[in-house]
């Protein structure tokens, strides 16, 4: 059996100068789903010997071939399931004239459940065979299709953040919801069926609700209030919203909230802004707010295929990492024309290098990221770890350091029906050199083809072997 692992147990992005390659190394899965012991160089006997000795006996060992290597599953930490139906579409417009001319039009339809079932079978699972293991989701503002999203994520097995869209004021008459009260009875009704899903769990569940208010311009001061409320008897509940994505937008962000210093301050001053808030885009941040960003320990959801596509600008993800600002990478569907994070791979790429380009000639940052390009590694670490910080999962995911889900990918880099552009006969280089070439062709060329199982906490359930 030719086996080779790789594996992320990166700490965090300034450490990750090189991957940790073990040739010839063996996983074992316990019962739980979760890792609990990474072995190198040893004969197969020894290991199930010792496994079975640990009570791993339902474990599960995964031969690879010469073409295959084994990472974390990618965490998406924004992405909106109802906008799939308008996936490459769009484009022409900046943010506000495509909420209000593409996308209110598109998640009204989602009041038909029939049509939400059929759209959010497919996205999801979708989403699933891109590698997707953890998934932020925006549903839209009705109750029952976002509950119904939530049963699909469930009964597909994937990891995943669900939240209703909170909006009450400057969203179309046909697409609002009638007050502040409705909404937070919703929100409620939707948090209470989630956590229902897995009553009896012990663990941290698979599917959790995450409160949603959609960004501030369409949500009242009241509502705003009461969101916080919400949140303050429940520590362990999510949020997730926009921030500073276009200029329009913050404008009208800054007449509507006249008393606050800045957009970020919006949100802080109703305690919308803590360490498990997750704040997309973030493209023209003001210094002062990336310091109450990082000082609250929220984490930002870098965009960058929606930042382009629809003008909004380039955000300085360099300079969050350098300020401590926890970052991971979103799709954000359908401001972003893909679902997959080996897109927003590519694209955090080009985007860091644009900021590096227009930075040269000036004085040089004295941080390790601020006006560079992003290394293999830290693109790695944005698109697994990174993203497992900002979900508040850390100890959970992102890496197989022991103790964690086995949220994890079976690549396959072989020309042989995966995806042709990228690898030749796999006898290029060796070892890790062999490895390292792997990881980075997949992240620059691969897309879905090359994801062959996708496994969720121990359990198989996608990719193109499923
Ligand atoms: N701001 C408020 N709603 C949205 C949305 O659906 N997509 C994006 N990209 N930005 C938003
Ligand atoms: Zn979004």
């Amino acid at each position: 059996m030719s086996t080779t692992i790789y594996y992320g147990s990166v700490v965090n992005p300034v450490n990750l100068t090189s991957f940790q390659a073990l040739p010839r190394c063996l996983l074992a899965v316990g019962a739980t789903g979760c890792v609990e012991w990474l072995v190198e160089d040893v004969e197969d006997a020894l290991v199930r010997e010792t496994m079975g000795r640990m009570g791993c006996l339902d474990n599960v060992v995964i031969p690879l071939k010469e073409t295959e290597f084994i990472m974390p599953g990618f965490i998406d930490t924004h992405t909106h399931a109802p906008q799939f139906r308008n996936i490459g579409s769009g484009q022409q417009y900046e943010l506000l004239d495509w909420l209000s001319i593409v996308t209110f039009p598109t998640e009204t339809k989602f009041a038909d459940l029939d049509f939400a079932r059929r759209t959010y079978s497919s996205v999801v699972r979708r989403i699933i065979n891109n590698g997707t293991t953890t998934c932020c989701y925006y549903g839209t503002l009705h109750l029952e299709a976002t509950k119904l999203l939530a049963d699909i994520i469930k009964s597909y097995g994937q990891r995943a953040f669900v939240g209703k869209c909170n909006m009450d004021r400057n969203c179309p008459d046909y697409y609002v919801e009638p007050s502040a009260e409705a909404s937070i009875d919703a929100t409620e009704s939707l948090i209470s069926h989630i956590r229902s899903l897995d009553s009896n769990h012990t663990e941290e569940p698979l599917v959790q609700p995450i409160l949603t208010p959609r960004f501030a311009i369409s949500c009242s001061p009241p509502l705003l209030a009461s969101l916080g409320k919400l949140v303050l008897s429940d520590s362990s509940l999510r949020i997730q919203t926009h921030i500073s994505e276009n200029e329009s937008e913050i404008e009208l962000t800054k007449e509507l909230f006249p008393e606050c210093p800045s957009y970020a301050h919006v949100y802080d001053s109703f305690g919308l802004l803590r360490s498990n808030t997750i704040l997309a885009h973030a493209v023209h941040l003001e210094p002062h707010e990336m310091d109450l960003i990082a000082q609250r320990g929220a984490g930002i959801s870098h965009c960058p295929t929606s930042n382009f596509n629809l003008s909004s600008g380039v955000a300085p993800v360099g300079e969050f990492l350098d300020r401590g600002i926890k970052v991971g990478l979103g799709t954000d569907v359908s401001g972003g024309y893909s679902p997959s994070i080996l897109n927003s791979v590519q694209t955090a790429s080009i985007a860091a290098k644009v900021v590096a380009m227009q930075a040269k000639g000036s004085k040089p940052t004295s941080g390790n990221f601020s006006d560079r390009q992003l290394s293999v590694a830290t693109l790695l670490y944005l698109a697994t770890l990174g993203g497992a910080e900002v979900c508040d999962l850390k100890e959970r995911v992102g890496s197989f350091a022991p103790g964690k889900s086995f949220d994890a990918l079976i690549v396959n880099v072989s020309d042989k029906g995966g995806n042709p552009c990228i690898w030749g006969t796999g006898e290029e280089e060796k070892g890790k050199a062999a490895l390292e070439g792997m990881l980075e062709r997949l992240l620059f060329c691969g897309d879905d083809r090359n994801i062959a199982r996708v496994f969720i906490q121990g359990k198989l359930v996608g990719g193109t072997e499923f």
